[in-house]
């Protein structure tokens, strides 16, 4: 069975060819154009959508081997997302399904990025917990089938890549800042400025409180000496991160321990995070859990994690038709 993928809710152009359950090609072109603003545009996301598409498909095509007349399906991100981008990507698989003929496979963009776990080996096993960290989303979903899952905690405010990213902004990092972040707090002391850990009742997180008063921190402390934050920035990246993965783990500690869950899997593009990652690590040998953590080109937004969702999707028979739509908000 061969499966072409796309994969443009964002700012990342992806095509992935799965061909019998081995991914052949997973090409990802990324915008750049959203650098000088500081944040993604989904104006220029859709128009830059546009240009890398063909070439992008044409390249995971090629890299597998293989021709359009050779698919077996045609899957693609339906949302959530950007509702130009999915468009773009929508459009597309759309077009080329009715053109070869073939099914199409409408995919949850949340979904896919819980089941980059069944791309490579060591994979979960069912059920198992998942905490998505993206730079849209939060969640911390309870997977017990590939079909099956239910979210038990989610971000109220900012995601946990936002709070990367909008505090990194503070420290005049550039976008995205996460991992310029990640980066700098490996040099730096991360107890040295204690900032408030979000707690929420239940699962869910909050990470707004943490942007305001790191604001307010570097507001006074540099009306007192200009230099502050130049000269504490490696201090200031560590212990915001220390305040990112307290937050993230705080909850996933207590979920893992209401539901009976020892298999914990991240997933999303701040699973790249090195303090989150070994966190995680010394966590497992406390807590007796398993930790799994896809390949990283397999966490940030990627097409290869399309086509193995949509694999689970063929097998089951859940095909689109050609009056799906994007949907921005869909639901997991
Ligand atoms: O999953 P993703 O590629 O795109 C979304 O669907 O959002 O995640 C991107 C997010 C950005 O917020 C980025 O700053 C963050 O992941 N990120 C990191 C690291 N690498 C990527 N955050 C912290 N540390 C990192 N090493
Ligand atoms: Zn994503």
């Amino acid at each position: 069975m061969t499966i072409l993928a796309i994969e443009s809710s964002c700012d990342d152009t992806s095509a992935a060819v799965l061909i019998d359950g081995q991914m052949r090609s997973n090409v990802v072109a990324t915008q750049k154009v959203h650098e000088q603003y500081g944040g993604v545009v989904p104006e220029l996301a859709s128009r830059a959508h546009q240009q890398h598409l063909v070439p992008v498909v044409e390249a995971a095509l090629r890299q597998a081997g293989i021709r359009k007349t050779d698919l077996d399906a045609v899957a693609f991100t339906q949302g959530p997302g950007l509702l130009g981008s999915l468009l773009v990507g929508g459009m597309f698989a759309k077009t080329l399904a009715l053109a070869l003929g073939k099914p199409l496979i409408a995919v949850n963009h949340m979904r896919a990025h819980i089941l980059a776990h069944f791309i490579e080996e060591p994979r979960p096993e069912f059920p198992f917990l998942c905490l998505t960290v993206s730079g849209g989303h939060t969640q911390l979903v309870v997977v017990r089938s590939a079909l099956e899952m239910e979210i038990i905690g989610q971000t109220i405010d900012d995601a946990a890549g936002e709070a990367f990213d909008k505090t990194a902004k503070l420290l005049g990092l550039p976008y995205p800042g996460g991992p310029h972040l990640d980066k700098l707090a490996r040099q730096g002391d991360p107890l040295r400025f204690p900032f408030p850990v979000g707690t929420m009742p239940g699962y869910d997180f909050s990470f707004s409180g943490l942007k305001t008063a790191v604001l307010y921190f570097i507001r006074k402390e540099t009306a007192k000496n200009p230099d502050f934050v130049e000269q504490n920035l490696a201090d200031l990246c560590a212990s915001i991160q220390h305040t990112i993965i307290q937050t993230l783990l705080r909850q996933l500690r207590r979920a893992a321990a209401d539901q009976h869950l020892t298999q914990i899997a991240l997933a999303g593009g701040v699973a790249a995070n090195s303090g989150l990652r070994q966190a995680l690590q010394d966590e497992a040998a406390a807590q007796n859990w398993q930790v799994f953590i896809p390949a990283f080109q397999y966490c940030t937004d990627n097409a290869a994690m399309v086509a193995r969702t949509a694999q689970f999707q063929y097998e089951a028979g859940d095909f689109a038709t050609q009056l799906v739509s994007s949907d921005p908000r869909l639901k997991l």
